[in-house]
């Protein structure tokens, strides 16, 4: 089956001074991401802030031009300014902050038509129709269609900015951590609606998030951004069940509430480093507790390991002692002793072991 998103090596760089005499320098945003997307389903965007996840929204939804790579939606190449047109209604996005883009003195039937005037040749009646419609597959009520945005919950604010994403029948929609300013109770309820949205329309979306135990509840695949590249990448059980990047090994420790069991071994130290400044080797290498010299001098490729993608020269290591940390867990169970920590085991290479 054809992918409904095909990405291929997107990078966008961005150029800036930091005076005027200043030389420009070069911002790698995003530098050289690849992944599909079918559609019905959801691919999660995840990693810390500044890491790219929104300039590869802005490249996906056509915001915005790659500098390098190729992009093909629904068949068509989206980098084209003919299919770019064609294109616009299939993709949508859906931001973390849903009353900046909705416009607080049109009343909400008349931002849900807009995209309907603009883009259909539907008549009034049947725009309505439409409007109405969409309003309750959101789970909001007709009589709110003469209400204005300020008078809406955080909660139900998104439901009208997922409504006005959906009014066009979209096949992807792009959403940039849509949950994340919601208390959590209301979290729930946005993401079982845009699991329900997406088994009605067949929607496939790419879901944007800082939050990895969101992530878990919506997502059918993972792509771990670090510093503008996927650094893993692949089925969510695979990456849940067994993370073998020390920086998604490392986010899945530090993350609350992801099934109580996991101890949190380790968070992530230091900061990221600036984008203006990206390390030669492995860009983790800064922050990852098992550098080596060879990590310092050589970017490891994302590569095929068990089942994902994993950009770590000591992948098929990591999965070793993870497959032993199981095996000696479960003796341990067995024998009613505390299993000891794989960090805490010296194994010559890599380093600090
Ligand atoms: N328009 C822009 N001009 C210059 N730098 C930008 C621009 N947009 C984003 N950046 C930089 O690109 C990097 C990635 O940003 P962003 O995609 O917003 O990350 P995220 O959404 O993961 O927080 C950051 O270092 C950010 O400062
Ligand atoms: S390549 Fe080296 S520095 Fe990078 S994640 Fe793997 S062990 Fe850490
Ligand atoms: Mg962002």
């Amino acid at each position: 089956m054809t992918a409904l998103v095909a990405a291929r090596d997107l990078a966008r760089i961005y150029t800036s001074k930091s005076g005027p005499f200043a030389a420009r320098q070069e911002l790698r945003a995003v530098g050289g991401v690849s992944f599909e997307i079918e559609a019905g389903k959801t691919l999660a965007i995840v990693g810390e802030s500044g890491c790219g996840k929104s300039t590869l929204a802005r490249l996906v939804t056509m915001i915005e031009q790659p500098d390098a790579g190729t992009l093909t939606i629904d068949g068509a190449d989206a980098l084209s300014p003919e299919a770019r047109a064609r294109l616009r209604p299939v993709v949508q996005l859906v931001f973390q902050n849903p009353y900046g883009s909705l416009n607080p003195r049109r009343k909400v039937g008349k931002i849900l038509e807009e995209p309907l005037l603009i883009n259909t040749r539907l008549g009034g009646a049947e725009r309505k129709r439409n409007v109405l419609d969409t309003m309750t597959r959101v789970g909001l009520s007709e009589e709110q269609a003469g209400r204005y945005p300020h008078m809406f919950s955080g909660g139900q604010r998104q439901r009208i900015a997922i409504a006005r994403a959906l009014i066009l029948r979209p096949k992807l929609v792009v959403a940039d951590e849509p949950v994340s300013a919601l208390d959590v109770s209301v979290q729930a309820q946005v993401l079982n609606l845009l699991m329900d949205l997406q088994q009605q329309f067949g929607l496939a979306y790419m879901f944007i998030s800082h939050d990895l135990a969101v992530v878990r509840f919506i997502a059918h695949d993972v792509l771990v951004m670090y510093l503008g590249l996927a650094v893993e990448h692949g089925p969510k059980e695979r990456i849940f069940e067994q993370p073998l990047h020390p920086y998604t090994q490392a986010l899945l420790a530090s993350t609350p509430g992801l099934g109580g069991k996991r101890p949190v071994k380790r968070m992530v130290k230091g900061e990221v480093p600036s984008p203006l400044n990206v390390p030669k080797g492995c860009v983790f290498e800064p922050r990852c507790p098992h550098a080596t010299a060879l990590c310092r001098a050589e970017r490891p490729p994302l590569r095929p390991v068990s089942g994902r993608q994993v950009a770590c020269h000591y992948a098929e290591q990591f999965r070793m002692n993870a497959a032993a940390d199981n095996r000696e867990a479960s003796r341990a169970r067995s024998a009613d002793v505390e299993p000891h920590s794989a960090h805490s085991r010296a194994s010559g290479n890599p380093e600090q072991w």
